[in-house]
């Protein structure tokens, strides 16, 4: 887990690389409805938690360099006897400053009271203008009422700054704690992968196969998936964002399952595609093959050095020349790589980074450049095919196949870390894998 430690160095990194005379403005997540007098599971936003590991809700958090009187102000809900019996405990002021290192800490029902006299007088706003138009429009109305003043000689601000270019930049970069929390993730999200191969039988329904995910997530720790988990069964497979998980599974079909589990505000994300009844078919274990070699060469591509591009290249190239030795597609390899030809079996990018968020912040290029990877970085390798069931240029007994296969990989000092490594991906092990599982649940009948 992140220590308060990490916490505070996080808040002096950001400060050390503010101008001075500045201040920084992060409000942290709403609640939100889900239906009248329900509200989705509370996650708290990922740049306020990054900073403060604070997880209340109606909080706002100030940082300003050099503040004599402190310089990290926390705004946050005040105790509230009853509202504590009926919805939980709140840290409060006393909390904020005691539990969370705040330096000074405000009820959030004053913000509208204190925070334009802590703008006032500074030349520089960071804040994330454009995500909360009802928080920008607060924001306005605080440099305003300054603006209000100036012939009593209030100085509002010269300048607005996005605060996302330095903080997603330090975000990008993970430290030894943050890794430690994402291996663990990506071991649990392993688990649960390897739980489900072992438990898929024909005749399931997708989300039953989903519940064995759900269940060693929270077994193990963490109560929800970083993201809506994909469990796609023959053609649903090629449906990139499928949701429903509502069909069964057939025998002789494949099922893909793209699911990870959040832990401690840090995502992991997986993506294994197996037989429905453990048993590959040729034209499955061809397509997934292939996928499985450009997964392998988009890996080997990850060190530092080479840039955000080298995974994707790498494995269009593999993926490319496979289409055409299996007969999926005609032509010079390197023209239809070009020309784009493949884009029908392989529409999606090879990976994205990965951390607080699914696809995590931090730029891909740099001055119109591919960004080089550097050690500290995690991003996902997720190449696929998919073939429509729909696709009259290739032979039938093709279409309905859908493969991806992704793993979280780390870029290290010296090239990379797989730290999904958990769960089997070679076929012959999936398969392995799936037969043993199946004796066993053979023998205890007998
Ligand atoms: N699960 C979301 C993704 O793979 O990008
Ligand atoms: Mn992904
Ligand atoms: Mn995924």
């Amino acid at each position: 887990m992140i220590s308060r430690k990490e916490f505070l160095r996080r808040r002096q990194a950001l400060m050390e690389q503010m101008e001075p005379e500045s201040i920084a403005i992060i409000p942290s997540a709403r609640d939100r409805l889900r239906n009248r007098d329900v509200e989705y599971p509370f996650r708290q936003d990922s740049d306020f938690f990054y900073l403060t590991g604070f997880d209340e809700p109606d909080a706002v958090a100030v940082l300003i360099p050099g503040r004599e009187h402190g310089e990290y102000v926390l705004f946050c809900r005040e105790r509230h006897r009853e509202q504590e019996i009926w919805n939980g405990y709140r840290a409060g002021q006393e909390g904020a400053i005691k539990q969370f290192d705040a330096d000074d800490a405000f009820p959030i029902a004053d913000l509208d009271e204190i925070l334009p006299g802590l703008i006032e007088g500074k030349s520089r706003v960071y804040y994330a203008m454009g995500r909360n138009p009802e928080f920008d429009r607060r924001v306005m109305e605080w440099v305003n009422t300054i603006r209000a003043k100036v012939r009593s000689g209030a100085v509002p601000p010269g300048e607005f700054f996005v605060l996302d270019h330095l903080l997603h930049e330090m975000r990008l970069f993970k430290s030894k704690a943050e890794i430690a929390v994402m291996e663990r993730a990506a071991e649990i999200s392993a688990g649960a992968h390897v739980r489900a191969m072992q438990s898929c039988r024909p005749g399931m329904y997708e989300y039953q196969l989903e519940a064995e995910y759900l269940h060693e997530f929270t077994r193990a720790g963490s109560r929800l998936p970083a993201y809506s988990s994909i469990v796609g069964g023959g053609a649903n497979a090629c449906i990139l964002h499928y949701r429903e998980n509502n069909a069964e599974l057939k025998d002789g079909d494949l099922v893909l399952v793209d699911a990870g589990c959040e832990l401690a505000y840090y995502a992991s994300d997986i993506t294994r595609t197996f037989p429905v009844n453990g048993r590959f078919s040729a034209e499955q274990r061809a397509i997934y093959d292939l996928v499985l070699e450009a997964q392998y060469a988009a890996i080997k591509a990850v060190k530092p050095g080479n840039h955000w591009n080298h995974p994707h290249e790498a494995a269009v190239k593999v993926i490319a020349r496979g289409l055409v030795k299996l007969g999926l597609l005609n032509g010079d390899v390197d023209t239809l790589i070009k020309e784009e030809s493949y884009r029908p079996f392989f529409m999606h990018r090879t990976g994205h980074w990965l951390g607080m968020d699914v696809h995590d912040v931090g730029d891909y290029k740099i001055g119109g450049e591919w960004r080089v990877l550097e050690a500290g970085m995690v991003l996902t390798v997720e190449p696929g095919i998919y073939i429509a069931l729909d696709n009259e240029d290739v032979e039938a007994r093709w279409r309905g196949i859908g493969v991806r296969i992704e793993d979280d990989v780390l870029v290290t000092g010296r090239g990379h870390k797989v730290l999904t490594s958990g769960v089997p991906k070679e076929a012959s092990e999936i398969e392995a894998l799936m037969a043993s599982a199946k004796n066993i649940a053979h023998n205890q009948r007998c």
